[in-house]
């Protein structure tokens, strides 16, 4: 039966942070959620674009020409080649959608990367179970 998914729901439900993980895929891309807070470091994805929307709290992505800051429901495309070091004070939920390819901090490999295997662990008790009369 088709389920449709909360991704604030399943952010929310993470423990670790800056641990994306893979809640949907379409066409070439993923759609990832991940609990964030601190800061990834910086990187850059040579050849895919990132999008990042943020489902709760606020998040920064220092770029080198300059910071964007992203409020809840705000979304933001890091252009593919583009340097960028997303961070957040407090915690914040976020949505990522990127292409199957795209390295979680790109040519960088730092404490806080994760693999695409990581990625792609089943999240438990991630299916809506609210009823409907
Ligand atoms: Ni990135």
């Amino acid at each position: 039966m088709p389920e449709a998914l909360s991704p604030r729901d399943i952010a929310a439900s993470l423990t670790e942070h800056w641990s994306p993980r893979v809640i949907a895929e379409l066409d070439q891309s993923y759609v990832k959620v991940a609990k964030v807070q601190g800061t990834i470091g910086w990187h850059s994805h040579e050849s895919e674009d990132e999008l990042f929307v943020v489902l709760k709290g606020c998040l920064r992505i220092d770029m080198e020409a300059g910071p964007v800051v992203l409020n809840e429901g705000d979304l933001f495309v890091v252009p593919a080649g583009t340097r960028h070091n997303p961070s957040a004070p407090d915690e914040c939920l976020i949505m990522l959608i990127e292409r199957k390819s795209t390295l979680h901090t790109g040519t960088v490999v730092n404490e806080k990367t994760r693999t695409l295997a990581e990625q792609l662990r089943p999240i438990p008790g991630n299916a809506c179970s609210r009823e409907f009369d």
